[in-house]
């Protein structure tokens, strides 16, 4: 019997339209101090040049997940077990998707949910001639909003969330746990999640993390106004805003800040913004965590560890979940 998945993966489709960013970015905008929605990074080039980030030395942490995911995958395997339905949060180019699906017992299907269809559309034709046997279900959405999982046409035992990279600490605390709720009932009684957080550790190695030498965190950053000059029609002049990056020991993250270099004037969709000279527009957090903390924000989810990985220096960490209810 041929039991390979169906040839072409077929996309369901809810990317963000043109209304939706410019109620998130008018919104923002109205705030005090103005913010922008780290999300909306990720165009193509936003994608593009986080790949870039991950290349360079200062950012640690896509290759230290990466080592760690390879090393302790025999582990992680088998605390999740045979036959499972994967769903990516944030899947981006998908490589550290490519350890875990080799190193899985039988997995059944892939369901990647990204806001970036370019990202998307890559990483699933990559993945599908390596793993021809796992159902390619990709589904491209925010998924910080609700989203229908496709059923798989072979029967999961259970499903495995999966949310690498540290993404989580985009998000602050009653988002983070409204996040992982929403996780939560997606995975089902035994369902459980296996979770990428960066940890909290010396200011000047995560400072330097988000300052990356060769400038490309501050081209990432600023292409968020390129990107809403393009899709909304604002017209952010982009020589007049600055980069700046921050750790925040007491709040334990990262704040990107976008810093108007002068006095100036936005429009965005008939709304008019005014920045003073040395403004600061916030644009992303990156949390750092302690083991006392992330429990904390995963019990207030209904979830507990099942069991943790550390790289050696505890740099980096995974963190295996289940639901406090499941039996
Ligand atoms: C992909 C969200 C995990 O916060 O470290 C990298 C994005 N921003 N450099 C992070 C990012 C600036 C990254 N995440």
């Amino acid at each position: 019997m041929d039991m390979r998945a169906a040839p072409d993966a077929e996309l369901v489709d809810l990317q963000p339209g043109r209304d939706r960013i410019v109620d998130d970015a008018v919104a923002g905008l109205s705030a005090t101090p103005k913010r922008l929605p780290s999300k909306y990074f990720y165009d193509a080039r936003g994608s593009m040049l986080f790949e870039q980030i991950t290349r360079q030395p200062e950012y640690y942490l896509t290759g230290t997940e990466s080592a760690l995911l390879q090393r302790r995958m025999p582990d992680i395997a088998a605390a999740i077990g045979a036959r499972v339905h994967v769903v990516e949060y944030g899947s981006g180019s998908g490589r550290k998707t490519e350890t875990l699906l080799a190193g899985l017992d039988d997995a059944v299907a892939y369901t990647p949910i990204e806001i970036s269809r370019a990202a998307l559309l890559d990483s699933v034709a990559r993945l599908e001639g390596r793993f021809p046997r796992i159902e390619m279900l990709p589904v491209c959405a925010d998924f910080t909003h609700p989203v229908a999982l496709p059923s798989p046409r072979r029967a999961p035992r259970r499903t495995l969330a999966f949310f690498p990279g540290s993404t989580l600490g985009n998000f602050v605390e009653d988002e983070a746990v409204q996040l992982l709720r929403a996780m939560r009932d997606t995975i089902g009684e035994d369902g459980l999640a296996l979770i990428g957080i960066d940890l909290d550790k010396d200011p000047a190695t995560i400072e330097a993390a988000y300052n990356d030498a060769a400038g490309v965190t501050a081209a990432f950053t600023l292409n968020l106004l390129a990107r809403l000059n393009r899709e909304i029609g604002s017209d952010f002049d982009l020589d007049q805003f600055r980069h700046r990056a921050h750790y925040s020991r007491e709040r334990g993250r990262i704040e990107t800040w976008l810093v108007s270099r002068r006095a100036q004037r936005v429009r965005v969709d008939g709304h008019v913004f005014d920045f003073a000279a040395g403004e600061a527009m916030q644009v992303e957090y990156s949390h750092k965590y302690t083991d006392a903390g992330f429990a904390a924000i995963a019990a207030r989810a209904g979830l507990a560890p099942a069991a943790a990985w550390n790289d050696a220096a505890d740099w980096y960490g995974l963190r295996l979940l289940r639901r406090m209810d499941a039996g």
